[in-house]
C-alpha cells in the first residue's frame, strides 16, 4: 500500500520541493497552502487533515512545513503579527498532530515532521514571534516523540539555516536596498553573518532530509532535530 503524507505551505519554496521529493520516492502527497485553507485557524487545519483522509483514505505522515516571517524590535513588534506567527509556526504543527493522530497511529507507522529552523536553536535579534515559535515546535515535537511510543508515531524536526526561496530573495533585495549594499555583500556580511560557511541551501536538500527522515531510514529520529545550518550553530 502506497504510504500517504500531508504537506502544509506546499505552493512553493521547501514546501514543494517536499511533495515533489516525497512523490518521486512513491508517497501519495495531499499538499496544502492558503489558497485550500488557512492553518492559522483551528478550521483551516481540521480541512487539510480531512481532505487528505478523504483522498487517501489514510495518513501515514504530516510534514507542518507552512511558514512566515516579520522583522521588527519587540517594542514595537505589532501584537497581531505575534499572534499570526505563533498561529502558523506553532499552533498549527499542534492542530495537525492533533487532528490527524488516530490516522497516524492507525498507520502503524506513523511520522510527524516539522520544519523549524536555525532560529529553533538560536535566536537573531528582531525575529522574536519567529524564534520563539521556532524553539517551541521542537518542544512539541519532543512531546510527539513521547506520546507517540505507544501509538507507533514518531516526530523529528529540520532546522536549516538559510534556505535560497522567493521569501529569502525577496529580503536580499530588501535589505540590499536598505543598506546600500550589493546583494553579495548583504547576503555574506548581514544575512550570513553567523554562518562559518557562506552558502545557501536550496529548497531541495531540506526536502531531501525530510524524505530521509520520513523513509525506513529515519526512523529512529524521535523527538529530536536534524540540524542542517552549515555550522551556524556549532558556535
Ligand atoms: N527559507 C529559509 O531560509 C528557511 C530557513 C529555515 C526554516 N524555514 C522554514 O521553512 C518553511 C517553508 O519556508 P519557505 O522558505 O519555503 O517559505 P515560502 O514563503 O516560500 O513558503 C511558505 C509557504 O507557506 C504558505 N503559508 C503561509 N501562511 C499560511 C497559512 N496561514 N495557511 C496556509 N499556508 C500558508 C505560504 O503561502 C507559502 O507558500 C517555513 O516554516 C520556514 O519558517 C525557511
Amino acid at each position: 500500500m502506497q504510504r500517504a503524507a500531508l504537506v502544509t505551505g506546499a505552493a512553493g519554496g521547501i514546501g514543494a520541493a517536499i511533495v515533489a521529493k516525497l512523490e518521486a520516492d512513491g508517497w501519495s502527497v495531499h499538499g496544502v497552502d492558503l489558497a485550500d485553507a488557512d492553518v492559522s485557524t483551528r478550521e483551516g487545519n481540521q480541512q487539510v487533515v480531512a481532505a487528505a483522509l478523504e483522498r487517501f483514505g489514510r495518513l501515514d505522515a504530516v510534514v507542518a512545513n507552512a511558514g512566515i516571517q516579520h522583522v521588527s524590535s519587540v517594542r514595537d513588534f505589532p501584537e497581531e503579527q505575534w499572534d499570526r506567527l505563533i498561529a502558523v509556526l506553532l499552533t498549527s504543527p499542534f492542530l495537525l498532530a492533533k487532528y490527524a493522530w488516530d490516522a497516524l497511529a492507525a498507520s502503524g507507522d506513523g511520522r510527524f515532521c516539522a520544519i523549524s529552523s536555525a532560529h529553533g536553536l538560536v535566536a537573531s535579534p528582531y525575529k522574536s514571534a519567529y524564534v520563539a515559535a521556532k524553539h517551541g515546535v521542537l518542544g512539541l515535537v519532543k512531546t510527539l516523540a513521547l506520546e507517540g511510543a505507544e501509538a507507533g508515531v514518531t516526530a523529528s524536526a529540520v532546522c536549516p539555516g538559510y534556505v535560497r526561496t522567493g521569501l529569502v530573495e525577496a529580503q536580499i533585495a530588501a535589505q540590499a536596498a536598505a543598506h546600500g549594499m550589493s546583494e553579495e555583500r548583504v547576503v555574506e556580511d548581514v544575512m550570513l553573518a553567523a554562518q562559518p560557511v557562506k552558502k545557501m541551501l536550496e529548497p531541495a536538500e531540506v526536502a531531501g532530509a525530510v524524505a530521509f527522515l520520513l523513509g525506513p531510514n529515519g526512523r529512529g529520529f524521535n523527538g529530536s532535530p536534524l540540524v542542517m545550518d552549515f555550522g551556524w550553530t556549532a558556535r
